[in-house]
């Protein structure tokens, strides 16, 4: 039982990740070819500040629903961690 809550767990993880993946490649990989790329390019010294600081950028830098934009900033601070 547990090992199939865990895996359950496991594969909404992976899902949500390629929604996410998916949502880059089509708002954003037009103009920026790779994810990681921007990702390395991000100001801040924590993932909060990246974060922030990434989530300002695109309020104006592309007209984005709320919710994509949130998890395209997830996303990119994720991918920036060493
Ligand atoms: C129509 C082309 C285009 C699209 C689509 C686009 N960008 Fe950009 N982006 C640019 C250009 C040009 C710059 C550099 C000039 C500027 O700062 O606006 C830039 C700059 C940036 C920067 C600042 C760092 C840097 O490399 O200068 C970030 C971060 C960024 N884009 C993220 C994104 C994300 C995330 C998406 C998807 C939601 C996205 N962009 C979609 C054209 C685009």
């Amino acid at each position: 039982m547990v090992k199939f809550i865990t895996l359950v767990g496991a594969s909404l993880i992976f899902v949500g990740q390629g929604a996410t993946q998916e949502a880059y490649e089509q708002y954003c990989a037009t103009c920026h070819a790779s994810a990681g790329r921007l990702a390395r390019k991000l100001e801040g010294a924590t993932a909060e500040e990246k974060g922030a600081k990434l989530g300002r950028f695109l309020e104006t830098h592309q007209k984005l629903d709320p919710e994509v934009r949130a998890k395209l900033v997830d996303y990119l601070v994720g991918l920036s961690r060493p």
